[in-house]
């Protein structure tokens, strides 16, 4: 058995995707498959790495390493072609919180921040809690279900107050990787509108071939120097429970202003588990990452088998990127309740509905395809089913 298969029981521990399934599905009776967290285990190299560390007697106050900084560097000169120097960088107990702390760094009450629906809720939910206007820029569908920037209705929207843009890359949960195209058609309205770019990137090293991950600010210095790049090794490598993500500002003056306020809240510098998982994760991941890639491939062309079957019901892209199938429901006629319900009661299955992620989602139901094989055929017997019965 590959480490991708072995089933391992989340359902004694605080694992969130199995603590919550009653409050969000009414039910415990759901596999879970929301959350962006993966049902696989979390590769053995970190594992060891942090074992090792928790063998060592003192838990105490710990700087992160620059042998960890220099580990994510190489990785994403490697595997992204993305130059990134050591003082660019800090650390950030999380991308959200960088978020967060982008819009107060980077704009004041009541000026404008772009994001573009349907997205991963925290984007807007970023904005709107800390009082900035919120301008939706959604994202176009065409006939086909692919997903496109929409720049006339960006142009249209931009104004003197517009100061910041959070742009997810690849998207959650549509499952785009942006092409450089598109990525430099984003920036020049950007640049000539004076307007900041947060890059969320942390689903980056989840890209399917012969998808490729552009890093937003390796596409020109003059881009590098608006961009403020949040990644980390959370999806990747399942270990958001580490609490650790880094923070890429190339340009002097917007570091010191997002540093100023990082430590003003003192974000200070990690948990020791942390330093050591991140850095066995990035110098020891690279054929365990195209591993995990095989593996979650395989499970999105089962499910898309499935969906296919049901075309008059459901329908779906391969995503170029991501652990996320995003499925249009639509045409199953139902009020987003329903849908919801449909898929706890007759499927058993807890994903997050569309609406989550914006107006733009209603109709749809996101599924997490990130667990070992048997998991993925249970739920698509159970899908199957309950489609045949509809
Ligand atoms: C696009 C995106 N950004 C950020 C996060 C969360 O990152 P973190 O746990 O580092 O805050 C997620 C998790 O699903 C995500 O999909």
């Amino acid at each position: 058995m590959n480490d991708f298969d072995e089933v391992i029981d989340r359902q004694h521990g605080n694992a969130e995707k199995y603590t919550l399934r009653k409050q969000l599905f009414g039910t415990e009776d759901v596999l879970p498959m929301w959350v962006a967290d993966m049902d696989i285990k979390t590769p053995y190299f970190v594992t060891e790495a942090v074992a090792k560390r928790a063998g060592e007697a003192i838990y105490g106050y710990e700087e992160m390493s620059d042998s960890a900084f220099e580990a994510q560097i190489a990785w994403m000169d490697r595997e992204h072609d993305f130059t990134i120097e050591r003082e660019w960088m800090s650390y950030s107990p999380s991308v959200v919180a960088t978020i967060n702390l982008a819009i107060q760094a980077f704009t004041r009450p009541g000026e404008k921040v772009i994001y573009q629906p349907p997205v991963y809720a925290p984007f807007f939910k970023s904005i709107a809690n800390n009082e900035r206007e919120l301008v939706s820029n959604p994202l176009r569908c065409d006939e086909q279900g692919d997903y496109h920037f929409d720049f006339d209705d960006l142009r249209m929207k931009i104004d003197k107050d517009t100061k910041l843009l959070l742009l997810c890359s690849p998207h959650n949960p549509v499952g785009r990787v942006w092409r450089e195209e598109e990525l430099r058609e984003l920036a020049d309205v950007c640049l000539e509108h004076d307007i900041k770019v947060l890059s969320d990137e942390i689903h980056s090293d989840l890209v399917y071939r012969p998808h490729r991950h552009i890093p937003f600010a390796s596409l020109s210095d003059a881009i590098r120097d608006i961009t403020i790049t949040a990644i980390g090794p959370g999806k990747t490598f399942n270990v958001a429970g580490l609490s650790i993500s880094t923070v890429v500002i190339a340009d002097e003056t917007m570091r010191q202003q997002f540093e100023t306020l990082s430590k003003r809240i003192h974000f200070a510098e990690g948990t020791v588990f942390g330093h050591v998982g991140f850095e066995a994760a990035y110098r020891d991941g690279r054929v365990w990452r195209e591993a995990l890639m095989e593996h979650l491939l395989v499970n999105v062309q089962k499910l898309e088998a499935v969906v296919q079957k049901h075309s008059d019901k459901i329908t779906m892209r391969i995503p170029e990127g991501t652990y996320l199938a995003w499925m249009d429901c639509s045409k199953m006629g139902l009020s987003d309740k329903a849908l919801k319900g449909f898929f706890v009661e007759k499927a058993g299955l807890g994903l997050s509905p569309g609406i989550l992620f914006g107006r733009e989602g209603k109709g749809y139901m996101r599924l997490n395809f990130a667990v070992p094989s048997a998991t993925m055929d249970r739920a698509l017997l159970q899908l199957d089913a309950a489609l045949d019965d509809l």
